[in-house]
């Protein structure tokens, strides 16, 4: 019998071993052994951990299949912001990006790294002490969805990393799919019967996003790291490049085709060269990233909105093809608006097969000209829905075109030969100055399915369980209790009088995803004002929208009862905001949905309620003028982080209006409200904690 040090010394050297030709196979692409002689080392350290429990350790190689499911993601906060980035689709606009950049940086020389563009999911890994500790996803930009245990089935992810690495440091980066990862997963999904995924981007998407780890283990993942995040403790390179290559060798996974590029001409060319060789890579990229390599100057040029000034992306021509408009089809959306969407003769883009196409309203499709029976010209860039761009110049000319569209036409007539809405039958109509119809019954079934699945939605009230089929059922099965009866969901409200027991008897649902729905549903009863707001579905109130309205009333009673004049005396908002507003608490309806959510105990979650724990939690900052110690995205970076919240606009609800150099409106705004105006240095101590 070996004593227990022999088997621990034994175990850390199987491991280390396993991860050093793990990182040869998957990062490397280069292995040193045979996969039989790999296995053979895998399963001594699996037995040896199986008889010595006690040396299980959760960055053990073996481990990576996955552990048991969890369950739900846990929301993780990005000490800094996961940005997006702006795109460029042209050399002229390259040019304006690169004129407009290099006006604020003045005389300082720039060179670039180029980098491809994947299309998968970002991902920020944190490290702690050496081990791979939290990796999460980009969620809003500022908290993402906790998916460690998921990252951890991918073998490209280095659970350890060498000695020489900071105590503690994030990397960021993109999981992907290959494309043959991607045909190989759809084949076997076929030959289940599962649904097949769209494109590699929504495969790699779900498969990281799953429950059970165990089935994100069994996909083809990788991942290209592309950014250090944030590192404490030790100094770190100067450039992007030099970061990239000292990444690299700590064992991370940077793409191979990365290369330093000295001016704009050199951004085109590698361009170019990777637009032509694209279609040859293992993996698709819709586009090219470039970053300046100077990193004192990324501090120095910031952010604007969510986008750095530092990189951009420049992006390939999209897919196109031409295929057969065979008809053009109404839909009711959740505002009620009749959407027109093309229906095509299938026809295959950039891999994936496209059936419909999004028309944005009657003037637009007449201005592009596209008419029914045309052979028209589709496009897919990335993600985005297909569009429709136009009829071919062939079928422009031809003598037999339909007519013109109208949207009108399209609709079904009532006994006056009045057209009506495709789905109630109900009125239709049409803004002054709008360009799309509306139905007007706001008890359209398709209407209030749309805003169920809204009302319901993340941003929302957050109600698991309640997407788009769930939505459609609600409205279909007799669950709503009703006096002594029951009766289908007719609107929000609706859903927190759904009875347990009645849910459950439906075919296809069960005691438990009842149960788990019903928890979801009642536990969405307190949310911040602004949300409530949002989840109405109040036509032109959008989340920011709704922040800035929530900001100003304490209630949803004393939003309801405010007059365009007062509303308009916010700044963001204008009068057809305002006539918005004002219009849907004027709706009876719309009265009773309140009332009925509030008896059911929807109420706005107190301001103390979020998140007690941050110094600044509750607190609301609004930044006027020119900081000089750091920029303002640095400063409501630094604020969410601990907590607060940085508004764009002042109100009653603003704690604190940071006045810096050449301050706004905002400041007259504040003393207007009798609120608080601190300096930079006041900011800067209540940033370190000292209030
Ligand atoms: S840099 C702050 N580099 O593109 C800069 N992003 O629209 C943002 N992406 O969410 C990241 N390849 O997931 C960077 N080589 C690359 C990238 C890349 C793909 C993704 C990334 C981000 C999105 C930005």
């Amino acid at each position: 019998m070996p004593s227990l040090d022999e088997v621990k010394n034994r175990i850390e050297k199987l491991r280390s071993e396993i991860n050093q030709h793990n990182y040869r196979y998957y990062v490397l692409d280069s292995p040193e052994i045979s996969d039989g002689a790999f296995d053979s080392l895998m399963r001594e350290l699996k037995s040896l951990e199986e008889q010595y429990p006690q040396f299980l350790t959760p960055d053990s190689p073996t481990q990576r299949v996955g552990a048991a499911p969890v369950e739900a993601f846990g929301v993780v906060a990005h000490r800094q912001p996961l940005l997006s980035l702006g795109n460029v689709f042209s050399h002229d606009e390259l040019m304006a990006w690169y004129t407009r950049t290099a006006r604020l940086i003045g005389d300082t020389p720039l060179d670039f790294v180029g980098e491809h563009k994947i299309d998968g999911l970002a991902v920020a890994l944190t490290y702690v002490d050496g081990r791979f500790n939290t990796g999460a996803t980009r969620g809003d930009g500022y908290r993402g969805e906790n998916i460690t245990q998921n990252l951890r089935t991918i073998r490209s992810i280095p659970l350890t990393v060498t000695g020489g690495a900071p105590p503690s440091f994030e990397v960021r980066g993109e999981v992907y799919l290959s494309r043959k990862g991607f045909h190989r997963l759809n084949q076997e999904r076929a030959a289940e019967g599962l649904p097949l995924f769209a494109n590699p981007r929504n495969a790699a998407a779900g498969s990281v996003r799953q429950l059970d780890p165990r089935i994100t283990a069994q996909r083809p993942l990788d991942i290209y790291i592309y950014m250090l995040g944030w590192a404490d403790g030790k100094a770190t390179p100067s450039t992007h490049w030099e970061t990239m290559e000292w990444l690299k060798s700590l064992g991370f996974k940077v793409n191979p085709n990365n290369r330093r590029l000295k001016d704009i001409a050199d951004i085109e060319r590698y361009y170019q060269e990777w637009e032509e060789k694209r279609k040859g890579l293992t993996y698709e990229a819709d586009g090219i990233v470039a970053k300046i390599n100077q990193l004192n100057l990324h501090e120095e040029l910031g952010d604007i909105g969510h986008e750095p000034r530092w990189a951009i992306a420049y992006k390939f021509p999209a897919d196109q093809a031409t295929t057969v408009l065979k008809s053009i089809e109404i839909s009711v959306g959740r505002t009620g608006s009749l959407n027109p969407y093309a229906v095509l003769e299938p026809v295959s883009v950039g891999g994936v097969t496209i059936r419909q196409a999004a028309l944005h309203n009657e003037d637009d499709i007449r201005r592009k000209d596209i008419r029914e029976g045309d052979t028209v010209i589709i496009q897919r860039a990335g993600e985005v829905i297909p569009e429709v761009i136009g009829p071919t110049p062939a079928s422009r000319e031809r003598k037999d075109r339909k007519r013109e569209f109208r949207l009108l036409d399209k609709l079904p007539r009532d006994d006056e030969r009045q057209p009506v809405c495709p789905v109630c039958g109900g009125r239709v109509f049409r803004p002054e100055g709008e360009v799309m119809y509306y139905c007007a019954n706001a008890a359209c079934p398709a209407q209030v399915q749309r805003l169920i699945e809204h009302f319901a939605s993340r941003g929302a009230m957050d109600i698991r369980g309640i997407g788009e089929s769930m939505a459609a059922t609600l409205l279909r099965v007799i669950v709503v209790k009703d006096g002594d009866g029951y009766r289908p969901v007719r609107n929000v409200s609706d859903i927190y009088f759904i009875d347990k027991d009645k849910l459950a008897g439906l075919e296809r649902m069960g005691e438990k995803s009842a149960a788990n729905i019903v928890k979801a549903i009642s536990g969405s009863k307190v949310r911040p004002l602004a949300r409530i707001i949002y989840a109405l579905g109040i036509r032109h109130v959008g989340e920011e929208m709704a922040q800035n309205l929530a900001g100003e009333f304490p209630s949803l009673e004393e939003l309801a009862a405010a007059s365009p004049e007062r509303l308009m005396s916010i700044g963001a908002i204008g009068p057809k905001i305002a006539e918005s507003i004002v219009d849907f608490f004027r709706h009876q309806e719309n009265l009773e949905i309140i009332r009925r959510l509030k008896e059911a105990g929807v109420r706005p979650e107190e301001k103390a309620e979020k998140g007690a724990e941050l110094p600044l939690s509750g607190r609301e900052f609004v930044i006027t003028g020119r900081l000089e110690t750091m920029s303002r995205q640095a400063a409501e970076d630094r604020i969410k982080n601990l907590g607060g919240a940085a508004r764009d606009n002042v109100t009653r609800r603003t704690d604190y209006v940071v006045v810096g150099a050449d301050p706004g409106s905002k400041l007259a705004r504040a003393r207007e409200l009798g609120i608080s105006t601190i300096d930079e240095k006041e900011l800067v101590r209540l940033l370190e904690g000292k209030t």
